[in-house]
């Protein structure tokens, strides 16, 4: 088919859930896509912070074929290696004691909602299952997860949504010290919210829920499925924070653009789970695991988590001296930055597809940068240089 035939077919045929650009991807390379028109595009989206290794990075490849030649899937009934594999790096490379595997971000909240009440459950009465999320947060599109997801737009038209959650301000203490309860089974909070702005939280916010969750016996939930495996230069970036949770929920990046999901949890949390509570088909599966390990053997090298350091600092730095009125903040940490703009970053993203940049807004008016984390300075030196100029076309405020 050829590209105009394919978007024709696209509104044909597709429900119609995203609104996509006049262009056909075809295929990758490093930090470049190109379209069918062989037209080059350099990617400060990855996916959406998934492509972590760019595209037909070398371990991958390599990855994918040694499994598929292999065993692409079996079930959860049967012992495999990859996910054992899998389960042992991320255990021992991080706070948590197991890991349960699911196939997305919104599956890995999900299990993280579940788990926190069968948790509540064991060790407390049936009143305690509420949760505190935050305003600004995104945890994903299914029940439970837009029920913790602070956007009207994306909830209302599937009300009534999960009861029991409450919305405390982002960065704001003293109100998730007024909201939490001793009926809050889990506090539910991005390190650095994503879809919200790209918003860091502040040192003292997050060391406060976990005083406030140990005073109130609730989980505190870490949800790093944008955030984590090396995106901000650290492999959580709750690291940089000195604040562990009890439970991490991560997906995006774990397999380069495989689907999967995983919910990290203390020895504590998982006695509370039992054989049959939980389960998905395609979790786990072995094709999916071996690269994510492939994946993690690279992101957590010390010298690759150092070079998304000095690439997000050169990044931020080149940002912040930017000489164009459309900005107004420039925020975020390794590899994910959120540009505030003065107007809609639409326009601004509809040039970068005219001058060869492929970029993604976090909420009307920032633009995200969350390349993959292979970019080097002179693919950053290159928007940097375009950037006042596709600024442009921000035009009227929000
Ligand atoms: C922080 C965060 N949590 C959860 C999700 C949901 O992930 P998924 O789209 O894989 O369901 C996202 C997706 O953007 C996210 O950014």
């Amino acid at each position: 088919m050829n590209p105009q035939a394919i978007i024709k077919a696209e509104k044909k045929y597709i429900v119609q859930t995203y609104k996509r650009p006049p262009f056909v991807l075809e295929r990758g390379d490093g930090v470049y896509l190109y379209d069918t028109k062989s037209q080059r595009y350099t990617d400060f989206v990855a996916g959406i912070a998934v492509n972590a290794l760019g595209y037909n990075h070398p371990a991958v490849l390599q990855a994918l074929r040694e499994q598929a030649e292999k065993l692409v899937h079996v079930s959860n009934l049967y012992h495999t290696a990859p996910h054992v594999e899998l389960a042992q790096r991320l255990v021992e490379n991080s706070f948590a004691d197991r890991v349960y595997f699911c196939n997305s971000g919104a599956e890995s909240i999900e299990s993280a909602m579940k788990f926190a009440r069968r948790w509540a459950r064991a060790h407390f009465d049936d009143d305690k299952h509420e949760f505190l999320a935050f305003s600004g947060s995104f945890h994903g599109r299914t029940m439970g997860a837009l029920a913790a997801t602070d956007r009207l737009k994306y909830q209302e038209p599937f009300e009534p949504l999960m009861p029991g959650v409450t919305f405390a301000d982002f960065n704001d203490l003293e109100d998730a010290a007024a909201k939490i309860s001793d009926t809050t089974c889990a506090v539910i909070v991005e390190p650095i919210q994503g879809e919200g702005g790209v918003r860091p939280a502040d040192p003292e916010f997050l060391a406060g829920l976990r005083a406030l969750c140990d005073e109130r016996n609730a989980l505190l939930v870490f949800d790093e499925v944008q955030c984590g495996l090396g995106r901000t230069g650290t492999l959580w970036a709750h690291e940089a924070y000195d604040v562990t949770p009890d439970i991490m929920c991560l997906a995006k990046p774990l397999a380069n653009g495989l689907p999967i999901g995983a919910t990290l949890v203390t020895e504590g949390v998982a006695d509370a789970i039992h054989v049959g509570d939980h389960a998905s088909t395609f979790a786990a599966n072995a094709l999916v695991c071996h690269v994510a390990c492939a994946v993690f053997d690279v992101v957590s090298a010390p010298d690759f988590l150092a070079g998304v350091c000095e690439k997000g600092d050169y990044l931020l730095d080149a940002l912040q001296n930017l000489d164009a009125p459309q900005v107004a903040d420039v925020r975020g940490r390794g590899l994910m930055v959120g540009v505030q703009l003065t107007g809609e970053a639409a326009p601004a993203i509809q040039a970068g597809y005219e001058n060869g940049f492929i970029l993604v807004n976090a909420g009307p008016d920032v633009l995200r940068l969350v390349p993959p984390l292979i970019i080097e300075t002179d693919h950053i030196d290159a928007l940097v240089d375009a950037l006042p100029e596709l600024l442009e076309a921000v035009e009227e405020a929000v």
